[in-house]
C-alpha cells in the first residue's frame, strides 16, 4: 500500500508495509532508569503496544507481529514472569471484548502448553473468534522462539510423512507447519532500545525482511518513531536476490 505525506511543502510518497513485525525490547532498562520495577517497564511497555496497535490499523497494515514473551524468557525471576502474563491476561480479555466490534482479528504465536488454563483459555477464545472476522491482524508471539517453532515444524511434517499424509518438503510446504501458516512474511521487522539482532524472533520469516534499529526504548516508542520506521522502509531497494 502506498501512502502520501506533506513533508515541508511537498509530497511524498511512503509505502506502508503490509506486516510489520516488533520487538518490543527495552522495558526493563526504560523502569531502571526511573527507579521503578521492571514490572512498570512492561506495564507501560502494554500501553505503547496498544496504542502502537490502533496506529498500525488505521495506516492500512494488514500484519502487525509482536514478541510478547519468549521461550527463554521463564529464566527471568517469577515476579517478573507473572507480571508479564498478568498483562497478556489483561490484553486478551480487553481484546475479546473489543475484536468483533473493532474487526481485529488475534492470531497467538508459541506453545501454550506451559501457560495458564485461564491465559489459554483466553487465547483459544480470541483465536476462536478471530475466524469469523477479516481486517487487521494482531499476531502475539507468545512464548514463542523461531528455533522452537521450526524444530516443532520438522517433528510434525516427519510425523505426518510417516504415516503416508504428506509428500516430499520444499519450502512452501515447510512453511504451513509454522504458527505463520498462511500469513506473508513481515515486510519489516523493528527493534528498539538499541539491540542489533533478532533474538530468536521469526528467524524463518524473516529471511528477506527489512530491518529497523532505534536507540529509542520500547516504552519511549510514539506514532513518530514507526513513521520514521516506515519512511526509511520506503526508500529501501528490496530486490528478494534478484537486481
Ligand atoms: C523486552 O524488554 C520485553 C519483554 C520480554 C516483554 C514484553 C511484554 C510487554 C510489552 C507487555 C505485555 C504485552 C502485551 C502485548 C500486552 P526487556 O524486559 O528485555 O527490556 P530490557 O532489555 O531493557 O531489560
Amino acid at each position: 500500500m502506498r501512502l502520501f505525506k506533506r513533508k515541508a511543502g511537498r509530497a511524498e510518497e511512503l509505502r506502508i508495509p503490509r506486516h510489520i513485525a516488533i520487538i518490543m525490547d527495552g522495558n526493563g532498562r526504560w523502569a531502571q532508569k526511573r527507579g521503578l520495577p521492571r514490572s512498570a517497564g512492561h506495564s507501560v511497555g502494554a500501553e505503547t503496544f496498544r496504542k502502537i496497535a490502533t496506529y498500525c490499523k488505521n495506516l492500512g497494515l494488514e500484519y502487525l507481529t509482536v514478541f510478547a514473551f519468549s521461550t527463554e524468557n521463564w529464566k527471568r525471576p517469577a515476579e517478573e514472569v507473572a507480571s508479564i502474563m498478568a498483562l497478556l491476561e489483561k490484553y486478551l480479555l480487553e481484546a475479546i471484548e473489543k475484536m468483533e466490534k473493532e474487526k481485529i482479528r488475534l492470531h497467538i504465536m508459541g506453545n501454550l502448553e506451559p501457560l495458564s488454563p485461564r491465559l489459554c483459555e483466553l487465547a483459544a477464545y480470541a483465536t476462536e473468534t478471530s475466524k469469523k472476522l477479516d481486517g487487521f491482524q494482531v499476531n502475539l508471539c507468545l512464548n514463542y522462539g523461531g528455533r522452537d517453532e521450526i524444530v516443532r515444524a520438522v517433528r510434525k511434517y516427519a510425523q505426518e510423512y510417516k504415516n503416508g499424509l504428506v509428500g516430499d518438503i520444499d519450502e512452501e510446504r515447510f512453511g504451513g507447519y509454522l504458527y505463520s501458516a498462511g500469513i506473508p512474511d513481515p515486510d519489516l521487522v523493528i527493534r528498539p532500545s538499541g539491540e542489533l539482532r533478532l533474538s530468536n524472533f521469526l528467524i524463518w520469516q524473516t529471511a528477506y525482511s527489512e530491518l529497523y534499529f532505534t536507540d529509542v526504548l520500547w516504552p519511549d516508542f510514539t506514532e513518530a518513531e514507526l513513521d520514521r520506521a516506515i519512511e526509511a522502509y520506503s526508500k529501501r531497494n528490496r530486490r528478494f536476490g534478484g537486481v
